[in-house]
């Protein structure tokens, strides 16, 4: 596959993996992106999964066209795109490795490097010529790990972004809209959307802007939960990337980007910046015999009601990942729980870990609680929510003790009342 005249895709997809790091379900599968460039000089960027490394030499070969390469560019040492280097050596004796310092010190840890090997350590501004392309590299710094750095070729203008701009899904994926994750009750409501938004179509004849609409809802929960904890990380690497014309991002995971690049790095923006996308409510709730549950339901309608956005997630039963990707697309949240052995609800306590983890901040948050003799889980909420900065609260903090009753709707009513103000 042909990115431009001189550059090849030569990545994988992948619909064996259970869960994408060990904690990601994926059900659309997952694609390793590498790639090939042509001139004077031939380099390949990144290689892939363990798993798909026969594969992806393939893949590589058919690009080559018999030419030898002279560079391997290693922007990430995760093993997602570095396990397949000591088979790529294998077959390639003589390629020299181009990478940071730090990376080349962690292909040391991962695999028993030949020493012979020519190494060629790279650093934020390094250069490499080609030919007719040159790379200029660009260190990423935890963007997700320490090692990373990215690569704009000057003479096409692509920027390979490593993680960055990435997203679930195969590139083969047979397109139902948006992947949906959660469990048969609240799946209606994930959309998050306003009552009568279209939902996407399927398949073939998709609009450039149905394209780009699917490629957030899979970006948006890679970003949230592998990069969210480093905005300030990322949002350094975005003004370092402005003073580059880029034409093409040409990331690991997921589609190569050509068109409306402002689109994509407008999100990216806003999720390291850490500012909500859009107006609306995520509502999530912890319940064991269901009372918790009506009373996030029912202020949920009454949120619909008044035309706002809610997005709803049964946190033990929905997936968590993208509950939290949700907390963070909306600029408000609240959390219904129940008070348990005086403390919160476990799936509520590693839900609010989960956010916090990620610097949860510049949101409005709305408390629900129940207990049958001595309800805690509002006060403990709090307590886990106090460092996020620029969080609000608001004032309406309903307390059910067990169930629902007249005065607990007209709480639920002012809850609404407020949140959708
Ligand atoms: C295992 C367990 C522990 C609980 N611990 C407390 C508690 O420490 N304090 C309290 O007021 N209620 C406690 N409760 C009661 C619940 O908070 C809540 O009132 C009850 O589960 C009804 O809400 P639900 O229908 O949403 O589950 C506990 C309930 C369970 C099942
Ligand atoms: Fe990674
Ligand atoms: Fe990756």
């Amino acid at each position: 596959m042909k990115v431009t005249e001189s550059i090849w895709y030569v990545g994988v997809n992948d619909h064996e993996v259970d869960l994408f790091e060990g904690q990601y379900k994926v059900p659309e599968g997952m694609a390793y992106n590498s790639y090939v460039i042509r001139d004077e000089k031939t380099a390949v960027i990144d290689t892939v999964d363990a798993a798909f490394g026969q594969q992806w030499l393939i893949n590589v070969e058919d690009a080559l066209q018999g030419c030898v390469p002279d560079y391997l560019i290693i922007q990430h040492m995760e093993p997602d795109h570095s396990a397949c280097i000591p088979l790529f050596l294998k077959k390639f004796p003589g390629v020299q490795i181009v990478a940071t310092a730090q990376a080349l010190k962690m292909m040391d840890q991962f695999f028993s490097m030949d020493p012979a090997v020519t190494r060629i350590p790279m650093s934020n501004g390094g250069e490499l010529d080609l030919g007719v392309h040159k790379l200029q590299f660009v260190s990423a710094p935890m963007v997700h790990w320490p090692e990373v750095m990215m690569t704009y070729e000057t003479q096409e203008k692509v920027l390979f972004s490593a993680d960055g701009f990435g997203k679930f899904g195969a590139l083969d994926a047979k397109a139902e809209g948006c992947g949906k994750l959660g469990g048969a009750d609240a799946s209606a409501d994930h959309s998050g959307k306003p009552d009568g938004a279209e939902e996407m179509a399927g398949d073939s004849e998709k609009s450039g802007a149905a394209n780009q609409a699917d490629w957030v809802q899979e970006a948006r929960r890679y970003y949230i939960g592998i990069v969210g904890k480093y905005g300030p990380q990322v949002q350094a690497v975005l003004k370092k990337a402005a003073a580059l014309d880029i034409r093409v991002i040409a990331p690991l995971h997921g589609p190569v980007l050509k068109e409306n690049l402002g689109y994509y790095i407008g999100f990216y923006d806003k999720w390291s910046s850490y500012t909500p996308e859009e107006e609306g409510v995520t509502v999530a709730y912890a319940s064991a015999y269901g009372h918790t549950k009506e009373a996030a339901l029912y202020l949920a309608e009454r949120l619909r009601e008044r035309g706002t956005a809610v997005a709803m997630y049964d946190l033990a039963r929905d997936d968590m990942t993208e509950a939290v990707a949700d907390a963070f697309r909306y600029s408000k949240l609240v959390l219904a729980c129940n008070t348990y052995n005086a403390g919160i609800n476990p799936f509520m306590r590693d839900f609010v870990e989960r956010l916090m983890e990620r610097s949860y901040q510049k949101r409005k948050v709305g408390l629900i609680e129940n207990g049958s003799w001595a309800p805690m889980a509002a006060k403990v909420l709090r307590g886990l929510l106090e460092k996020g900065k620029d969080l609000t609260f608001a004032e309406n903090v309903v307390t059910l003790m067990s169930a629902m009753k007249p005065e607990s709707q007209e709480r639920l009513n002012a809850l609404a009342e407020e949140l959708a103000e």
